[in-house]
């Protein structure tokens, strides 16, 4: 297929292109770039889609940004500069010029690639644009290329540089920490620096995301106001700057290079991770229904396909896993509707049984103590409850209590003369993924799993550590600079060999809670584990953030114990259903502890999930009421393309008196059509709420909206409601 691809590319390349302004757009969005022979490319326009006739307008009209489209340090170095290297004589500057344009198209998007070249030096720079096909995402990477005899080091090496209008920016982030990732952060540009970034090595999305918004004119809405939005694809350290001045705004992304300088070889290419973005003139919405559209067809594993409804073992038994445990939370969870069983942390290690998490990570043999019929025995469970199985693996780490770590102790990072640092449980250490022999090793993790035991269909791909010292026995000594990167290229080469062999394994990108929520990572995942915090209230919030750039089919969100295991809060049953059933749905509980009264609800709520999942799979988001906006509540829904169908969700998030419960507009439907509502989730089958299996047109439910204050009338009160055009 790779190569029936090439070939249409090559045969679709058109060469040098004479005219100097190239136009890149999709159905909303165009991107005006020039690149002259023998200067340097600029950018000029990126905003709404514009035709070629309005190419012109967009010079006289001022709106021009005329600026570098990647910056190089050297000559005139005031600014700041998106590529900075060093030759092997000493000289530390670039002088980048056009020498050709090729658009071409290939299978998933139509390219642009501008290639400059050094005036003096034998160095190429390719700086490419795809249009993805059917979306409104275009993304930007360079192939960085040395054509000399000798090394040049790297120093500066961004993704994307962008200029952006100065007016009224405000920008929009996802910051975090364990248990609050994603938390959304929004404020006006004042002018100075902003820099987001990461530093971690393995994980990059736990305290910040390479994820943000800009607007152009006042803080953004909703579904109003002109955005730019970005995204990294990358799973390692990133560098995120935002300059603004009184004249001049822009956005630089990429890996983050410090303490990361690279020596690139002769004949090497290097090539950046590709930075996403799209433009909306309808907000914040439009943003993230142009990320999730893109999400689900070229960016999430079979993002077209619809996610089961699971258990997970780990709040239910933590590492006490044991077979007859694990057949109870099968037999129980099927007979409430559920689809899919996972076993979490707790079931490996032989000479060093898994019981906290301070030994046996890369001993992947089963705990005979714990699981004596072994893997074999839980497939033979879950074939007579008639479900699936998935299980747990974190095969990018050690401990140093482990087999693993006693027979290689050079598979590690690490400095030879100094201690070894370490992680998690005093004991957790990385492996080093920049060793081929380390990279066989973590794909024969999943390998062998899946060769003995072709009946595992889902697996939990966890990581709970940063990367601890900066050694590597493997790479050369003048290439230890290269560990962070080198690291995440293993890790990919990994990914890739699993999908090649493991189509249809759905796999979970997890990392301590929310730490690998990126478009580097994900390509490979179907799914991701948002955050270790499952309290229904908090999650209101980070679902919220997640849901900016990332699809809910890709967001798992499970139903957890009363009272919540992190923030011991209490909150009814139907509430967190409520919250769980605006992502991908699961539960992680212990059902042997569930009352019958709220086994039989979880039975109605699976059962009423199911009828709703592909508008919530693969509809359209719209954000109604924000839990930052603190309006006591917080609302959005899900409508399907056809506009035939909508899952509402509206949660109470404050509690007070006789304080003003607003009432909820619905957005995205069609104002022609009449809607049948259902209450998905009433507490009494019997007494649903006061709307159900009434009809209400689009436009009143657009224009007028519900009022709540009948329908929230408790704390933790919440409603779900199933639209259903009626003709
Ligand atoms: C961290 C994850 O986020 C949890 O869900 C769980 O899998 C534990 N690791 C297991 O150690």
């Amino acid at each position: 297929m790779k190569k029936l691809f090439m070939f249409f590319s090559l045969l679709l390349a058109v060469g040098a292109v004479s005219a100097e302004n190239y136009l890149i757009s999709t159905a909303k969005t165009s991107l005006l770039v020039t690149a002259t022979e023998g200067e340097r490319p600029k950018y000029q326009y990126y905003g709404a889609r514009i035709e070629k006739g309005d190419i012109q307008g967009i010079f006289d009209s001022g709106l021009a940004l005329d600026v570098e489209s990647y910056p190089a340090f050297g000559l005139k170095t005031a600014n700041e500069k998106a590529i900075a290297v060093q030759h092997n004589d000493g000289n530390m500057t670039l002088d980048l010029a056009v020498t050709g344009v090729r658009q071409f198209s290939a299978e998933d998007g139509d390219i642009t690639e501008i290639t400059m070249k050094d005036k003096v030096y034998p160095f190429v720079v390719k700086q490419l644009f795809k249009a993805y096909k059917g979306t409104d995402i275009i993304s930007t990477w360079v192939e960085i290329e040395n054509k000399g005899k000798k090394a040049v080091t790297l120093y500066r090496f961004a993704s994307a540089f962008f200029p952006l209008q100065r007016g009224d920016n405000w920008m929009t982030h996802f910051h975090g920490f364990w248990g609050s990732e994603h938390t959304m952060a929004e404020e006006q540009l004042t002018n100075g620096q902003k820099t987001i970034s990461n530093k971690d090595g393995m994980c990059n999305t736990e305290q910040d995301n390479p994820s943000f918004l800009i607007s152009m004119d006042g803080k953004p809405g909703e579904e109003h106001g002109q955005v730019f939005a970005g995204t990294l694809a990358w799973t390692g350290n990133y560098l995120i700057k935002v300059i603004a001045s009184n004249t001049a705004l822009s956005v630089s992304a990429g890996i983050n290079e410090e303490t990361s300088f690279y020596k690139l070889e002769k004949n090497e290419i290097f090539v950046t991770p590709e930075f996403c973005m799209t433009y909306s003139t309808t907000g914040k919405g439009g943003v993230s229904r142009a990320f999730h559209r893109w999400a689900r067809k070229y960016k999430l594993w079979e993002g077209d396909v619809a996610e089961d409804i699971l258990l997970n073992s780990w709040e239910g038994v933590y590492f006490n896993v044991n077979q007859k445990e694990m057949d109870n939370m099968m037999k129980e969870f099927s007979a409430i509707g559920g689809e899919l069983f996972v076993m979490d942390d707790g079931w490996f290690g032989d000479k060093y049984p898994r019981n906290n998490g301070s030994s046996s990570l890369g001993d992947w043999m089963v705990c005979k103590e714990k699981l004596p019929e072994g893997v074999g025995g839980l497939i033979a469970s879950a074939k007579k409850h008639n479900i699936k199985f998935g299980i747990w693996i974190e095969p990018e780490s050690s401990n140093t209590k482990s087999e693993l770590f006693e027979n290689k102790p050079k598979w590690i990072l690490r400095v030879d003369n100094r201690p070894v640092s370490t992680g998690r449980g005093g004991t957790q250490v990385i492996l080093d993924l920049s060793n081929p022999e380390v990279q066989d090793f973590v794909f024969g993790v999943v390998d062998s799993l899946m060769t003995n035991f072709p009946e595992i269909k889902y697996m939990k791909w966890d990581a709970n550590c940063s990367v601890q010292d900066y050694g590597s026995y493997y790479l050369p000594k003048d290439k230890q600079s290269h560990i962070y990167i080198e690291y995440h290229r293993g890790l990919r080469k990994v990914c890739e060999r699993i999908r090649a062999k493991y189509p249809k394994l759905v796999m979970q990108a997890c990392a301590g809670g929310g730490g690998r929520v990126n478009y580097g990572f994900l390509p490979y995942f179907n799914e991701f584990w948002t955050s270790d915090d499952t309290d229904a209230l908090q999650r209101i919030y980070l679902q919220w953030g997640v849901s900016t750039f990332y699809p809910a089919i890709a967001m798992a969100s499970h139903v957890s114990a009363d009272k919540n295991h992190q923030t011991g809060r209490r909150v009814p049953l139907k509430f967190r259903f409520d919250v769980a059933m605006s992502g991908r749905l699961g539960m992680e509980i212990q059902p042997k502890d569930m009352s019958e009264t709220d086994k039989a609800f979880a039975k109605r709520a699976i059962a009423a999930y199911k009828s709703i999942r592909p508008v919530v799979q693969f509809g359209d988001l719209y954000r109604l009421v924000s839990p930052y906006d603190n309006k006591g509540l917080a609302s959005l829904m899900y409508v399907t393309p056809e506009q035939n169908e909508a899952v509402f969700y509206v949660y109470k998030t404050a509690h007070f008196i006789n304080s003003i419960i607003p009432v909820v507009k619905m957005a995205g439907l069609d104002a022609n059509k009449n809607y049948k509502v259902k209450d998905l989730t009433p507490v009494d089958e019997k007494k649903p709420c006061a709307v159900d299996g009434k009809v209400f047109s689009g436009k009143m439910l657009m224009e007028e909206g519900l009022a709540m204050r009948n329908l929230l009338k408790t704390e933790y009160s919440s409603v779900a409601l199933h639209l259903v055009e009626v003709k």
